[in-house]
């Protein structure tokens, strides 16, 4: 089947977020360690990248390491640092070259050294690219980050830069390290789990959230394809009626 065809090209997400989960289990099924699982997981995110792209999407967000995975077993924890040190090295002149800009969220300073440096490079090289906006969440929490942004606004009261009065919804996004980037219109989390797990939940308000149970290494170009039908599909009120809707189109 053809779901390419499916999709209405003036209305894809302008953001995609994903929260790629499953990589332990698949390595399982197969009789591997977990990392085969995140080595193999590599290979959904550039397929899922390009699919992507060629929707026009502009903002495509992986939540690739939690500030929760430190708890993992060390070897799964290093391992996992140096895929991503490899990946981000290894793809970074591959990404300039297709027009991917990389970005990051998350706490970075807190990352290994070799993993913040290359990561930053990578940034970079990448920064005039428009075609697209690769937003790795690394060392990320969503409640750490509402909490700085509560922290640089309190301080910012203190003295005497902001007024209580002045804090909005866009003066909170600004302090938050999604700044400048759109909230994503479509969540996908995959592997059946239904959980948010500390991701973006403020930006998240109004997302239609899409559940599969695919393990993140299956999930493939028609998986994402998938994902945007389901979205078309839905009706998003943003709190008003049905009827206010139609009116506004
Ligand atoms: C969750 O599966 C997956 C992760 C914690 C890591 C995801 C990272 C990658 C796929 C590498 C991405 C690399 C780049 C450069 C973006 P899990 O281990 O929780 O799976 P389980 O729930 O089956 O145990």
């Amino acid at each position: 089947m053809d779901l390419l065809s499916k999709i209405d090209k003036k209305n894809t997400p302008e953001h995609i977020a994903i929260i790629m989960d499953g990589n332990g289990r698949w390595a399982k099924k197969q009789g591997h360690m977990r990392l085969h699982g995140h080595n193999t997981g590599v290979e959904s995110v550039r397929e899922v990248l390009k699919a992507a792209k060629e929707m026009k999407v502009k903002y495509l967000t992986l939540y690739a390491f939690s500030t929760e995975n430190w708890n993992r077993p060390k070897e799964e924890v290093d391992g996992l640092m140096d895929l991503l040190v490899r990946t981000i090295a290894g793809e970074a002149d591959e990404l300039n070259n297709s027009g991917v800009r990389m970005l990051a969220i998350g706490d970075i300073d807190g990352l290994p050294g070799d993993c913040n440096i290359e990561l930053r490079q990578a940034m970079e090289k990448t920064k005039q690219n428009t075609d697209i906006n690769l937003v790795l969440a690394l060392n990320y929490s969503a409640r750490s980050e509402i909490i700085s942004a509560t922290k640089q606004l309190a301080e910012k009261v203190n003295n005497g830069e902001l007024s209580v009065d002045e804090i909005s919804d866009e003066v909170f996004s600004n302090h938050l390290t999604t700044k400048g980037i759109p909230d994503p219109e479509l969540l996908i989390r995959t592997s059946g789990e239904h959980r948010i797990s500390n991701f973006l939940l403020w930006q998240i308000a109004y997302s239609e959230l899409h559940f599969t149970p695919v393990l993140w290494p299956d999930f493939k170009r028609d998986d994402l394809y998938k994902a945007v039908i389901d979205y078309q599909s839905r009706e998003r009120r943003f709190g008003m009626v049905s009827e206010q809707i139609s009116k506004s189109i």
